[in-house]
């Protein structure tokens, strides 16, 4: 559609005029008439966001301008919320963007025979319009209204929107008019085309909120249970955001707002990768902080297929609810959980013989096939529906507290899909179907308590049947009081909240050492400068003396937990209870007032670091180094492995491996990740926790952890104290090959002995250097799938004549994958570059 310009030059300039008067005038509105050309941009009343032509290819060498219309903030060029022409770009500079009278917001371009060509159009002419008005509010929403700023709105680009949610803004849809809003990623950082990754709200069941990618679901958030996403906990604890959801006959959406108002936030997907982030900005002057997700393994959409349940405390992370097995084991065990699991026995609809298990505290399965009742059940209720039903397979009562529609209780009819495990504070209870030869004994209500009892009396009898075979009925009858006291305060502990009590302290005197402020203060001076021994991941370590001359390491957590002092104590206990040579112990902790401080053991020869790349380099023979990495590789294993916990250290590098007098390794800073909640977790990814050099591909990229994440860092290390060379990644000066890169290219050329740090080669054993190197090659493996486990590399590091695998060519190298640039823009916050604005 060709559109004839009427303007003669003069008016033209004259328009200009009036226009920029109207900017600074009555700030980013503009009527009918009104035109802003490329270069010029409209401001919001009070500054926050500008309109305005950008390119995002102004760099590129690639021929030919791509201008698009689009709105930024002010105070932060890089982020484009919004783009008008994502399709079809400016291909010049002569770019105008008019109001017609009829209230349409067209976009057009001079072309050479000077006919103006329409690029873009809003499509929303109203022939009833009179004198429509366009302006940008400071909420970041182009809108354009009937006569005045208040009159009827005739289209607002908060309906359409590109990639990013901006507070107020919707994201679901209009049931009555089958409007959609969604998020959709641009094609290419340089190019805000659609691209292939979707956030939308589900149109069925509970409406839960969906990623997806090439057509495919790829991450689900879970359902909204009146007050946060059961799958992701993070908008249960931002205090920042305030999530809502509105599910009513008309609309169903989910929108957020700034809990400050000073505040920004927002939330968009990260270029084309697969990490959609929150954005949050205290204020104009600071950084944007970022929470990514999908985070971990279980985040992906039916990782573990068809009724499996992914718990990502599992070393495997997939398991079958009870009563099931996977449907092929074989596949199973090569870790493809595609075919998910099957009934051990079918379930027959007219046998009555049949009760419910409670799958205690997940992530519900997806409820897109699920139904629901609107109204206040008790789960008695609903677990009759359930049992009267035959087709219902699993039931959960849901939360009823904030739902404006309540909803008592949600059934499945099909295969459950994508449950997550999840700890009691953020998931919900499940109730799944079995045949009642399947449930334990007495089936009603507590079975789960039941079978705790039952063990711990069991576990009771059994030792006190091998330690006093005579006396057992009286001291029998004594375990079971014991018991009973045991439970009955736990009981005290979980209703008493947040409050301490004395039992609560006495319990935890039992395990750790609970030591007092003035204590720890008095024993670092003050925490001086001048007993500061490092500054980690979570805080500040400083050393302390004791009165008793005792050394210790004092670690002062810094912006402490907002989680609960309750849970922070039983993680510390976990944490102290975690006990291996190679382990820097916790000896205890002090939680006084807002502190929250860990002490540790002391060591005497502080970290590994100036071991291999510092002052004291060389001090070690190879015959140590070897004691070095198998203690580091012990330590591990334990970690992954062995321990109750199965921690992810998600940290692992030389500067946290502590010597003591004798030399020998331990792994510290471990757990401390789980101390904090998931809000600060997730905060502290960018900034904190990995170290970039030490981090795996897939976690820069996609943000998901594994223990294969710390087999990578793990071979990051070996390689490192081999070489005696600190692994940088360079992303742009390839002259300078990085220590993997370099590690893979003299393996390949057969030079692997030239990796070794020269002074270590009179010591060295040759044929155990090229091991370990070949180890280390597999453990920075670009596919987590392709890197061994702990305990393989800890039996190929101790057994000389283990079989190694070929190694394939490492991750972050050059050419071996386009993510490593990612990583890198995504830590530099260098997330999109746009044009140098010129104003007029
Ligand atoms: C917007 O940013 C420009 C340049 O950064 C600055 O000169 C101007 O004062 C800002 N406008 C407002 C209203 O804050
Ligand atoms: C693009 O060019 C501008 C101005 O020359 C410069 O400041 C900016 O860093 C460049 N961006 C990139 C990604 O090279
Ligand atoms: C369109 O371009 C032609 C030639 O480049 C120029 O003479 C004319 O003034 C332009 N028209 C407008 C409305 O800018
Ligand atoms: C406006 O309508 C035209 C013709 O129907 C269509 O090609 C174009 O994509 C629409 N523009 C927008 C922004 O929806
Ligand atoms: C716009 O306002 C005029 C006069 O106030 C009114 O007659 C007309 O119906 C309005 N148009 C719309 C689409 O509401
Ligand atoms: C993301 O963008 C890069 C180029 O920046 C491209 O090579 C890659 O294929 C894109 N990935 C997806 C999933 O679209
Ligand atoms: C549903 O919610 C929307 C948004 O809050 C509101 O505009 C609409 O009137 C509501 N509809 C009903 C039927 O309550
Ligand atoms: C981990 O999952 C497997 C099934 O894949 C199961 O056999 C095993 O018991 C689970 N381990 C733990 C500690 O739950
Ligand atoms: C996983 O198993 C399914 C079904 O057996 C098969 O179709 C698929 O190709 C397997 N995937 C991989 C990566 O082996
Ligand atoms: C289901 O149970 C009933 C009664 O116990 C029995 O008669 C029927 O054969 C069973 N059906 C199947 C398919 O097992
Ligand atoms: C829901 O039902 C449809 C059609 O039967 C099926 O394709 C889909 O896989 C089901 N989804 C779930 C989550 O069960
Ligand atoms: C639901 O019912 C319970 C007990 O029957 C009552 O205490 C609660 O207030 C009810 N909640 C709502 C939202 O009606």
């Amino acid at each position: 559609m060709a559109l004839q310009s009427s303007i003669s030059s003069f008016l033209a300039y004259v328009l200009i005029l009036f226009f920029s008067s109207l900017v600074t005038g009555a700030h980013g509105q503009g009527g009918v008439g009104d035109i802003i050309r490329d270069g010029q941009t409209v401001v919001s009343e009070s500054g926050v966001f500008v309109l305005g032509f950008f390119d995002p290819n102004q760099n590129s060498s690639s021929t030919g301008e791509t201008r698009y219309l689009g709105i930024w903030y002010n105070f932060s060029t890089d982020v484009i919320v919004w783009v008008a022409n994502r399709e079809i770009p400016v291909t010049d500079s002569s770019g105008v963007v008019e109001l017609t009278e009829d209230g349409d917001l067209i976009i057009s371009q001079n072309q050479t025979n000077n006919n103006d060509v329409v690029v873009w159009s809003s499509n929303s002419s109203n022939p009833k319009v009179v004198n429509p008005v366009a302006t940008l509010l400071d909420t970041g929403n182009l809108i354009i209204t009937n006569g005045t700023e208040d009159g009827y709105l005739i289209w607002q680009s908060f309906d359409y929107p590109t990639d990013t949610l901006l507070p107020s803004m919707k994201l679901g849809l209009n049931k009555q008019t089958g409007q959609e809003w969604k998020l959709t990623s641009w094609k290419e950082p340089n190019d805000p085309s659609p691209g292939e990754s979707i956030l939308q709200l589900g149109n069925s069941g509970l409406h839960e909120l969906y990623f997806i990618r090439d057509n495919k679901k790829y991450c689900r958030r879970g359902s909204w249970n009146g007050k946060w996403f059961v799958g992701y906990p993070i908008t249960k604890t931002n205090s920042r955001f305030l999530n809502m959801f509105v599910d009513n006959e008309t609309h169903v959406f989910y929108t957020i707002n700034m809990a400050n108002a000073n505040s920004y936030g927002r939330l968009s997907w990260y270029q084309n990768s697969s990490l959609f982030i929150t954005g949050f900005k205290q204020d104009d002057a600071s950084d944007w902080i970022y929470f990514s997700y999908p985070l971990e393994t279980c985040d992906l959409y039916n990782y573990c297929g068809p009724n499996g349940l992914c718990n990502s405390q599992n070393l495997t992370f997939c398991e079958c609810f009870d009563g099931f097995h996977p449907k092929s084991t074989v596949d199973w065990r090569k870790r493809n959980f595609t075919l998910g699991c099957e009934r051990d026995e079918v379930l027959n609809c007219t046998n009555d013989d049949q009760g419910f298990l409670k799958v205690g505290y997940v992530k519900i399965p997806e409820s897109t096939n699920s139904t629901s009742f609107e109204k206040n059940m008790s789960i008695a209720e609903c677990e009759d529906h359930c049992f009267n039903n035959c087709s219902c397979i699993a039931y959960a009562p849901m939360y009823l507290e904030s739902f404006k529609v309540s909803r008592g209780c949600i059934m499945w009819h099909g295969d459950l899909i994508d449950t997550v495990m999840q700890n009691k504070n953020h998931g919900l209870e499940l109730y799944l179907r079995l045949p009642k030869s399947m449930l334990p004994k007495n089936s009603n209500g507590d079975t789960q308590t039941i079978i705790i009892a039952t063990t711990v009396v069991g576990v009771v009898i059994l030792l006190l049947g091998i330690l006093l075979v005579v006396v057992g009925v009286v001291i029998l009858l004594l375990g079971i009081l014991l018991v009973f006291i045991r439970r009955k305060r736990k009981k005290k502990r979980a209703k008493k909240g947040t409050w301490i009590t004395k039992s609560m302290l006495d319990d935890w005197k039992d395990e750790v050492q609970l030591f007092d402020f003035l204590t720890i203060s008095s024993s670092t001076n003050n925490f001086s400068n001048d007993n500061v021994i490092g500054q980690g991941g979570f805080g500040i370590v400083y050393k302390g003396i004791m009165e008793d001359g005792q050394e210790i390491a004092v670690k002062r957590l810094e912006r402490p937990s907002e989680q609960g002092l309750n849970d922070f104590m039983n993680e510390v206990v976990l944490i102290a209870k975690l006990q291996h040579r190679n382990l820097v112990q916790l000896l205890g902790c002090c939680m006084e007032k807002d502190e929250r401080i860990l002490v540790y053991e002391f060591m005497e020869n502080a970290s590994l670091d100036a071991f291999i790349f510092g002052e004291k380099r060389h001090l070690l023979n190879w015959p140590k180094l070897v004691e070095i990495i198998i203690g580091i590789a012990r330590g591990l294993l334990y970690l992954h492995q062995d321990s109750r916990l199965r921690i992810i250290h998600r940290d692992l590098k030389p500067a946290n491996i502590l010597l003591d007098d004798v030399m020998n390794p331990k792994i510290s800073d471990f757990g401390t990740a789980r101390l904090f909640d998931a809000e600060q977790l997730e905060e502290n990814t960018r900034r904190v926790i990995g170290t970039y050099g030490y981090m795996s591909p897939e976690y820069s990229n996609g943000g998901i952890f594994s223990i294969k994440s710390d087999v990578f860092s793990f071979g990051v290390l070996l390689l490192e104290i081999i070489s005696g060379k600190k692994n940088r990644i360079n992303y742009k000066y390839e002259e300078d090959l990085n220590l993997l890169e370099l590690a893979w290219t003299l393996c390949k050329e057969g030079q692997s002995l030239n990796l070794l740090d020269e002074s270590l080669s009179n010591s060295c054993l040759v044929p155990q250097v090229l091991r370990f190197i070949q180890i280390g090659l597999l453990c920075v493996q670009d596919k987590a799938d392709d890197r061994p486990t702990m305990s393989d590399v800890f039996l190929m590091l101790s057994n000389d004549s283990s079989f190694i695998k070929d190694a394939k060519r490492p991750g972050f190298c050059y050419g071996s994958s386009d993510t490593s640039t990612l990583g890198q823009a995504y830590f530099t916050n260098n997330i999109v570059t746009l044009t140098q604005l010129e104003g007029r």
